[in-house]
Parts: C-alpha cells; sequence; structure tokens
C-alpha cells in the first residue's frame, strides 16, 4: 500500500463469536489488521442480548436469515474494533471480502471470510457499509449507555 493523504475515518469491524472462542485466532487477525497500517483506536468485548443485536441488525428484521443472525451474534461474546485510517469502511470490507464465505474461498481466498467464515451467517467478520452506518454503529457499541 502506498501514502495516502486522504484523512483517517473510522469504521466499526466485528469478530464474531467463533474467533472469539480461540485466543490464538484473535491475536493474529489484530496482527493481520496492523500489518495494513490500520489502527485499532477502540476495542470493546460484549456479549449481546437478543434485543441488542437485534437492534444493530434491525435493516434485517424482515430477512430469512434474521433469527439465525441474531442466534449467531449472542451464541458468546464478540470483538468491536473501531479502526481507523485513510479509506478505512472500503479498505476493511475489502480485507473480509463479501459476505459468503463459501464463495469468497473461490473467488478471493486470501481474504478473512474465506480464511475463518465456517457459513453464510457464521461469517466471522462485520465491517460497516457507509460512513452513515459507521457512525451509528461506533455509537451504538461504545457510546450507549446501556451495557
Ligand atoms: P449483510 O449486511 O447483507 O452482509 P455483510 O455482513 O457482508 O454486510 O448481512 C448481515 C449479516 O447477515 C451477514 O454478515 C450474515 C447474515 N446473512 C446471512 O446469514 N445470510 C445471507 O444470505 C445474508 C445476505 C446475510
Ligand atoms: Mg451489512
Amino acid at each position: 500500500q502506498t501514502s495516502d493523504d486522504s484523512p483517517d475515518e473510522a469504521t466499526l469491524a466485528i469478530l464474531k463469536p467463533d474467533l472469539l472462542a480461540n485466543p490464538f485466532t484473535v491475536a493474529s487477525i489484530l496482527d493481520e489488521i496492523h500489518s495494513h497500517n490500520i489502527t485499532i483506536s477502540r476495542r470493546k468485548q460484549v456479549h449481546w442480548t437478543w434485543a441488542q443485536a437485534g437492534e444493530f441488525y434491525s435493516e434485517h428484521r424482515e430477512r430469512f436469515f434474521y433469527q439465525r443472525l441474531l442466534g449467531y451474534m449472542t451464541s458468546g461474546p464478540i470483538l468491536a474494533l473501531e479502526l481507523r485510517a485513510p479509506q478505512v469502511i472500503a479498505r476493511w470490507r475489502q480485507l473480509i471480502g463479501s459476505t459468503h464465505p463459501a464463495r469468497m474461498r473461490i473467488n478471493n481466498p486470501t481474504c478473512l471470510r474465506a480464511k475463518w467464515g465456517l457459513t453464510d451467517t457464521r461469517n466471522s467478520f462485520h465491517g460497516s457499509d457507509s460512513s452513515e452506518s459507521a457512525a451509528r454503529e461506533i455509537a451504538f457499541v461504545f457510546s450507549s449507555l446501556k451495557t
């Protein structure tokens, strides 16, 4: 990666519950993030309630996978990371790859979801999809008064 003069932006990354079962996995993913000159400016480990997961993913409430997604996201603690770097919203989405790990293992085998993702639902990573989503999601995780 060459130098980038655009200002830093922030995004929300989440390491989903299956990753947190293995501390060595988490450490290696954090190393990989740092290796791309991305700063982890805040981090928070939380175990969401059903209601918290439901609010975070409320845009998907009518989708067929919503209950399955909430089941996964409440199955154990997650590690939320606020990432900072130029263009980090798009860059983090690039690094994780798109939603379906099995497709990524064919089309983009070096991305994080290809390496670690299990299924369409249990895809191991979240990344905000726009600056509006990033602002909402960072506030949801880091400045909410409810734990
Ligand atoms: P979405 O926002 O479409 O994907 P992304 O996380 O890549 O932005 O969907 C949110 C999560 O919902 C996704 O990470 C996993 C789950 N999901 C499914 O379980 N099945 C699906 O077909 C889709 C599209 C999403
Ligand atoms: Mg999304």
